[in-house]
């Protein structure tokens, strides 16, 4: 069975949050396992550059990320749901990104594939060089990159009074 790890990058809850009750109603109609959680509510320590990873494959840092790399190895397909801030990521999202640097040397995400959600206030089109980011990010993790989704949606409820956007979010795993 086919094990989903969703994770928002959202500050808030808004949009990227919503996304994830809908894909979690459409991963567990298709009979997937579901797994989600938000960056925000986790604590994780900014990377300090130290390269021990590098040596061993596993940070100094024991914090939320001991939790969320097991989280991590045991999905098949990790969906990453992000708004965009200042044409990237948010804070927050880089912070979680720069620790799975472990992974880098540990090739333990090796096979697995991610899919991308973003929201933010531009046309999908003007978001394309976030996902463009995250396929080369995960890519040098050894994730493959599957498929993404843009969505427009400036405030927090954006999405969910949307049909069309909702829609688009259903229909990620079919
Ligand atoms: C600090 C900040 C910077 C933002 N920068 C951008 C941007 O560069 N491009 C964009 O399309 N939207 C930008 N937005 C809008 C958010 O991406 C948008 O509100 C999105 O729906 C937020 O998603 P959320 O509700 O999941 O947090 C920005 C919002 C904030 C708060």
């Amino acid at each position: 069975m086919k094990n989903i790890l969703a994770i928002s990058a959202s500050s808030r809850e808004g949009n990227s949050n919503s996304a994830l009750t809908v894909l979690k109603e459409s991963a567990l109609s298709k009979g997937y396992r579901f797994n989600d959680f938000k960056i925000k509510d986790k604590r994780i320590t900014p990377c300090d550059g130290c390269l021990k990873c590098d040596e061993t494959g596993s940070c100094v840092f024991a914090d939320d990320m001991l939790e969320l790399s097991n989280q991590l190895e045991n999905a098949d397909l990790i969906v990453f749901v992000t708004p965009i801030y200042f044409n990237a990521v948010p804070g927050i999202a880089k912070s979680f990104i720069d620790r799975l640097n472990p992974f880098y040397t540990s090739r333990s995400l090796e096979g697995k594939c991610v899919g991308v959600i973003t929201f933010g206030q531009t046309e999908p089109e003007d978001m394309e060089y976030v996902v463009e980011y995250l396929k080369r990010m995960f890519s040098g993790i050894g994730v493959s990159f599957w498929r993404s989704a843009c969505i427009t949606a400036k405030d927090p409820n954006d999405f969910i009074e949307n049909p069309d956007s909702i829609l688009k979010v259903r229909r990620f795993f079919d």
